[in-house]
C-alpha cells in the first residue's frame, strides 16, 4: 500500500474512533438528562419511610380499671401510588399500671382474637389459641403474646401510636 493510502487508512480509523467516542459521551449525556430523573420518578414511592402518628383512641375516663375495650379506627394510608383509608382495631385494657392498647392479631397465624368478657380471655377463632386479658399467651399454638402499641394518655384521651 503506498504511504498516503496507509495515512489516509489510519485517518479514517482514528475519525471513526473518535466519533465512537463522541457518540458514546452523548449517549451517557442522555441517559443522565432522561434517564435518572425518570428512574428517580418511578421508585420514589418505594423509598418513602413510614412513619409514625399518635391516634387519639378514646376519651380516658370511659374504661375502668379491669376493663378491655375493642375500639375501631382508621388511618389513610399511602402504599405506593395508592392512598386508602385503612381500618385498625386494637383493644384497650386498663389495670393498676395503666392503659395498654393490644393488638388482635394472634401471634400463632394471624387471625382476629375476639376478647371474652365473662371469661376475661382472647380466642383465637382459628386454632383455638387462648389469652390473657393483657395479651399473654395462655394456652394452644400461639408462641407469644399478642403485640402491643405505645399508648399514652394526654388532654384526657388516649392515643396510640401506628406506623403510616
Ligand atoms: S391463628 Fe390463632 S391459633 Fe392459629
Amino acid at each position: 500500500m503506498p504511504h498516503n493510502e496507509e495515512q489516509d487508512a489510519e485517518a479514517l480509523m482514528s475519525r471513526r474512533k473518535m466519533m465512537g467516542v463522541v457518540v458514546g459521551v452523548i449517549n451517557l449525556g442522555l441517559i443522565a438528562v432522561v434517564g435518572l430523573p425518570v428512574a428517580e420518578f418511578v421508585t420514589s414511592p418505594l423509598q418513602t419511610k413510614r412513619k409514625k402518628v399518635w391516634v387519639e383512641l378514646m376519651p380516658d375516663d370511659q374504661i375502668a380499671p379491669g376493663e378491655v375495650k375493642e375500639v375501631n379506627f382508621s388511618m389513610k394510608i399511602v402504599d405506593g401510588y395508592h392512598e386508602t383509608e385503612r381500618k385498625y382495631t386494637v383493644y384497650v385494657r386498663r389495670d393498676e399500671a395503666g392503659v395498654m392498647a393490644i393488638d388482635p392479631a394472634c401471634t400463632h397465624l394471624g387471625c382476629r382474637v375476639r376478647y371474652q368478657t365473662d371469661k376475661h380471655r382472647f380466642v383465637c377463632p382459628c386454632h383455638g389459641g387462648v389469652f390473657n386479658d393483657d395479651g399473654t399467651n395462655k394456652s394452644g399454638p400461639p408462641p407469644k403474646p399478642l403485640e402491643r402499641h405505645p399508648v399514652k394518655v394526654e388532654n384526657g384521651k388516649i392515643w396510640v401510636e401506628r406506623e403510616v
